[in-house]
């Protein structure tokens, strides 16, 4: 590490000493206090969800990510920012995959893009990795797959999902990601894989043998209300301190005690 941002180099050498520590980034204030703490920001396609009250993740385009990307690589500057190629921008052609990789690096200045898939996308991660852009995959559990959070599911509950979830892995290193997030996946399964992977495992609801973790920052401090999976720690109730802080001031503002003196202009003294 040279005291800049984290390179992928450094990203693979800390995961054999420590684990990774990575959380979801949308916006400027947010980017810029979690950054001290992370070694990876991902820009997730969850934003559509979570600052858009979409339904599942399926809405986010590339130019929801591209606004959002920029907000968060321009506000950070210790962590890799990963921002997520939205859903429909790269599984039906390489070329695709290549040119929506290509314009949200240009755009927002990120170090590397993630996508949802296994061996289905093995040869777009393939193409966007020898077009020089790191990548990391994501297994497991694809929120892209769904319109709605009511259709998640957990894998790796049989041999069949378990073999599946091997492939991918293979796949997803074969085509040259730098580390794969796992996403939803029953214990010994997620430890198995951990033992075989030859790249780092960003867990999220995949157990604490990934390499390291991943949570949507929304839900870790409590502001993300309508849906909190099993696998989220809760570490604050901003929810909470937000409508507090808003009850105090329609109190403030209807009794005139807001603003008071000191809130206000006054002409210059002669
Ligand atoms: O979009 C997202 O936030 C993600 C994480 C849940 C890993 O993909």
């Amino acid at each position: 590490m040279t005291g800049g941002r984290l390179t992928v180099a450094d990203f693979q050498s800390i995961s054999k000493k420590r684990k990774i520590v990575s959380l979801t980034a949308y916006t400027a204030p947010v980017a810029a206090a979690l950054d001290p703490y992370c070694d990876l920001l991902l820009v997730g396609d969850s934003v559509a969800m979570v600052l858009y009250g979409m339904q599942g993740t399926q809405g986010a385009n590339i130019e929801m990510m591209v606004r959002h990307g920029k907000a968060v690589v321009s506000h950070s500057s210790n962590a890799m920012v990963v921002v997520d190629l939205p859903y429909g921008t790269y599984e039906h052609s390489e070329e695709l995959a290549v040119k929506s990789a290509k314009e949200i690096i240009k755009k927002t200045g990120a170090c590397g893009v993630k996508l949802e898939g296994g061996m289905a996308i093995e040869s777009q991660i393939k193409s966007i990795t020898s077009a020089g852009i790191p990548v990391l995959g994501h297994i497991g559990l694809l929120p892209q797959k769904f319109s709605n959070t009511s259709e998640f599911r957990i894998t790796g509950r049989d041999e069949i999902e378990a073999d599946q979830l091997q492939k991918d892995l293979e796949a997803v290193t074969t085509a040259g990601a730098f580390g794969v997030v796992l996403e939803g996946i029953i214990e010994p399964v997620a430890r198995q894989l951990s033992i075989n992977a030859r790249i780092p495992l960003i867990g999220i609801g995949a157990s604490v043998s990934c390499h390291g973790q991943i949570l949507v920052t929304d839900d870790l401090i409590g502001l993300y209300a309508d849906f909190t999976p099993k696998f989220v720690k809760k570490y604050a109730n901003v929810q909470d301190i937000i409508q507090k802080a808003a009850q105090a001031y329609s109190a403030d503002v209807i009794s005139q005690k807001f603003p008071d003196k000191s809130h206000c202009f006054w002409p210059d003294k002669k």
